[in-house]
């Protein structure tokens, strides 16, 4: 892979983006790293780790270690962070890169010092972090310097963040941890009770992604589901239609779409009245979810836009906030940039 100088990481609770000026998304792998239990040797990172999964002995386990929004190991997450920069970057390179960093909202001052650090080791020469909602906004390419303010819902995997921005601040935001993951398990659940059918969080995700809903769909979508009946113990399979996924995933699109309208109860009333125009922007993997445009707009009586894209927003907005260095200083002043 071809060296850049300037290189936006959005280090996700589920996927790791890497942005090159010039080449545009790089890289796109699952934050996870498979490792041995006994030893604590790091065996794999990335799609390798994940497709590990289920396929291995015992004492391999793969972790997510961002999984909450929170840097949960350290040591794990800096290899991480390593591997994927050493990959885009290519080994013995003579120029050591900008780097901007997107760590998630809920990551502490102390964890972004350890992120740091491991893109410095890694090779970066000026490392940068940024938080999330500012570089979704500039990735969804909405324009975050001008006065009339834009609101952004990024729905990633561990975390919801919702944000209205203006002048290059963050005027309002929330960050939640309810999002993709929390949709798993409520599926998880349902199947539980509903069906007395054990499923993994694999067929949990598939079911989402299938048939999944937010808002009733006009035409209902089936999908054969399989699992472990809970009293027999054996394998059975059960349909599971589009109506169904929507009563299942009620409680985490009930509290995302709260947190949106808490949101907005926090803007100022001449902000507010500004976003009725410009509504709001999806981002992130959970904007691909079938009708939450049009659960989320219910709710708060915004239009709303699902981002183009949604998945590499974060890390357009990482690489382009590294091009556009004014932004970066006037929201640095802002603690925006850190
Ligand atoms: N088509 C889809 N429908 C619903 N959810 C999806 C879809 N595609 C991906 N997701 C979900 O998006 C989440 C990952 O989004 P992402 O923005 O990469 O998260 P993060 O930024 O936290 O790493 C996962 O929970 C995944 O299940
Ligand atoms: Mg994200």
């Amino acid at each position: 892979m071809g060296f850049s100088e300037e290189i936006g990481i959005d280090l996700g609770t589920a996927n790791v983006l890497v942005y090159t000026k010039g080449k545009g998304i790089v890289l796109q792998e699952p934050s996870v790293v498979a490792v041995d239990e006994e030893t604590n040797e790091i065996l794999a990172v990335g799609s390798e780790a994940k497709d590990m999964l289920g396929r291995t002995p015992a004492n391999i386990i793969a972790i997510r270690p961002l999984r909450d929004g929170v840097v949960s190991d350290y040591l794990v997450t800096e290899m991480m962070l390593k591997y994927f920069i050493k990959k885009t970057v290519g080994a013995g390179k003579f120029f050591r890169p900008r780097i901007m960093v997107c760590v998630p909202s809920g990551v502490t001052e102390v964890e972004k010092r350890a992120v740091r650090e491991a893109a410095t080791q890694a090779g970066g020469k000026d490392v940068f972090l940024m938080e999330e909602p500012i570089a979704a906004a500039i990735g969804a390419g909405l324009d975050i310097t001008r006065p009339e303010g834009v609101m952004v819902i990024d729905i990633g995997g561990g975390t919801s963040d919702i944000a209205v921005i203006a002048l290059g601040g963050i005027i309002a935001n929330t960050s939640l941890k309810v999002a993709g993951d929390k949709m798993n398990e409520a599926i998880i659940t349902y199947m539980r009770k509903k069906h007395k059918l054990y499923i993994g969080e694999r067929t949990a995700e598939l079911l989402k992604i299938n048939v999944g809903t937010a808002f009733p769909r006009e035409e209902e979508k089936t999908m054969i589901c399989s699992g472990r009946d809970l009293v027999t113990g054996l394998p059975r399979d059960v349909e599971i239609s589009s109506s169904e996924m929507l009563e299942a995933l009620d409680e985490p699109l009930h509290q995302i779409c709260e947190a949106a309208h808490g949101v907005l109860e926090q803007t100022p009333p001449e902000l507010a009245a500004d976003l009725s125009s410009a509504g709001i922007v999806l981002t992130g993997g959970g904007a691909l979810l079938d009708g939450i445009d049009k659960r989320i707009a219910q709710r708060t009586g915004l239009q709303v836009r699902i981002a183009d894209d949604p998945l590499s927003c974060v890390a357009v907005g990482t690489g382009k906030a590294l091009e556009n260095l004014e932004v970066l200083d006037r929201s640095r002043k802002k603690n925006r940039f850190i």
